[in-house]
């Protein structure tokens, strides 16, 4: 049987008070529409129609081809936002299953057991349901007598026995194509929100007498559909337990979970520690053996084997293994160490590559650089990478030794094996194995110091008697 998926994304979220359109609010870094079509091509889909409205052209391009989309110019219901795929859809033969954009914590496994009730049971329509102690805010499933689903009713259209019901349903099901669109086309707005309702096809099938199936989740989390703030952070929270658990399970010590916060999409070998205050941020990858936290934020980067990161931020760059980061380093993007790099406190680094074994350890600057292996960056030591306008290089070779509190300014090349003493300021490239200094020489004036000194006294009693 074919599989088509229907999302309906064309909302604009007026409760989520945003600026942003809802179903792009992410949920442990990905936008809760990225979730769901995440979930649905997990399910084989051969095609997957994503309904948009509000924010089109945002869902759009944050989606791209993977999807086909129709736009729903005006948001007149859930039901009306499904038929606008008919023209898409509407001579396919097959199952198809709807989810909405705002229920990112639906899941795959779900899907495919709603799926096979769905063709086991010969059902016009299966829906996913769940039953929750508060069900404020979500349609209620109200079953006959033999357990089947007769209707589902809306919160605002309840009566008090419905809004007594803890079934609810989740949003996500799954049709028959043809008998959908059928059943669509007989949909009215006559209720208490005016707008068409796809639940409503449930009680149009019930009368025509075609079976209606209701798949409980035991999982609560599948049902949540993010409507508000509160809803979303509740989403946030159950999403990152689910992670941190999916890491766990694999292998990564996660020494406080409740304070370790795990994008989406994150890679982490097993025996990496992450101790609390971690945040590893979409597109990140960590290897084995590594020891990350406390307090590091790491987005959108590779790091190797055995790498420990403390108190630090890296941002778009790359570790390599046995390398050691911070405490209070600041890897801006476009940074790459090798194999044994030690990046010490209050350094930073943008665009800079150090090659394996370098070290900086401490109060540095390097800015668009290029860096051999073996080099030793002294404490202070910076690149003079901007003049206000333009932004120059410096290269550094293999086994050079920078002193402290230099200043290189770029362009510039220091040669391989090439010593720069303390305190310098290096306007010139620096050739292999040469030594150079660029300061004062230094001049001792015996016993000035108590010359000086009085010198000193005098002005300030003078001052005092005027
Ligand atoms: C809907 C269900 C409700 C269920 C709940 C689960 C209906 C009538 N009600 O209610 O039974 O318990 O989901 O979370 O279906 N959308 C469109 N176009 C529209 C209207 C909505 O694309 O014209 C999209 C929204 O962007 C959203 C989804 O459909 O992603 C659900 O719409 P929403 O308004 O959130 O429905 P609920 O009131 O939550
Ligand atoms: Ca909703």
């Amino acid at each position: 049987m074919k599989r088509l998926a229907i999302v309906l994304a064309a909302g604009q979220g007026k409760r989520m008070k945003s600026k942003l359109y809802k179903v792009l609010h992410p949920v442990c870094g990905k936008p809760m529409v990225g979730h769901v079509t995440d979930i649905v091509k997990e399910a084989a889909c051969e095609r997957t129609v994503v309904i948009v409205g509000h924010g089109a052209e945002a869902v759009q391009a944050y989606l791209g081809d993977g999807a086909e989309y129709v736009l729903q110019a005006q948001q007149l219901g859930t039901g009306h936002a499904v038929r606008q795929a008919e023209q898409l859809l509407g001579q396919e033969e097959g199952t198809t299953i709807v989810v909405c954009g705002d229920t990112p914590l639906v899941t795959a496994e779900t899907i495919e057991a709603m799926l096979e009730l769905h063709a086991s049971s010969g059902a016009a329509a299966t829906v996913l349901t769940a039953s929750f102690d508060n069900p404020t805010g979500y349609g209620r499933v109200i079953r006959g007598a033999d357990g089947a689903v007769q209707r589902i009713v809306e919160q605002k259209d309840c009566s008090p026995e419905e809004a007594a019901v803890k079934e609810i349903n989740t949003g996500t099901y799954c049709f028959d194509n043809q008998k959908l669109f059928a059943a669509l086309a007989q949909v009215t707005s006559n209720n208490a929100q005016g707008e068409f309702y796809l639940t409503d096809v449930v009680g149009i099938f019930r009368e025509a007498g075609e079976v209606v199936q209701g798949y409980c989740t035991s999982d609560l989390a599948e049902a949540i559909g993010v409507n508000d703030r509160v809803a979303l952070a509740e989403a946030e929270r159950l999403m990152r337990e689910r992670l941190n658990r999916h890491h766990l399970l694999g292998g990564v010590t996660i020494i406080d979970p409740a304070s370790t916060y795990i994008e989406a999409g994150v890679e982490i070998g097993s025996d990496t520690v992450l101790y609390p205050g971690t945040i590893l941020r979409a597109g990140t990858k960590i290897g084995e053996d590594c020891v990350i936290g406390p307090q590091a934020d790491i987005a959108g980067s590779s790091i190797g084997n055995g790498v420990t990161v403390k108190y630090s931020t890296v941002a778009d760059s790359v570790i390599g293994d046995e390398s050691a980061v911070g405490p209070y380093a600041n890897l801006r993007p476009g940074s790459k160490l090798g194999r044994g790099c030690k990046i010490g406190d209050f350094v930073e680094l943008k665009n800079a590559t150090l090659d394996d074994g370098s070290k900086v350890s401490h109060l540095s600057y390097i800015g668009d650089a290029e860096v051999g292996k073996e080099v030793n960056i002294g404490c202070g030591a910076i690149t003079v990478n901007y003049d206000g306008y333009n932004k120059f290089k410096t290269v550094v070779g293999d086994h050079a030794f920078v002193g402290s509190n230099v200043n290189l300014i770029a362009p510039i090349t220091v040669g391989e094996g090439a010593y720069i003493v303390a305190g310098s300021t290096v306007t010139h490239d620096v050739p292999a194995g040469d030594l150079s200094i660029a300061r004062e020489r230094q001049v001792n004036k015996p016993g000035y110091a108590e010359k000086i000194r009085n010198r000193a006294k005098a002005k300030k009693e003078n001052s005092r008697k005027e």
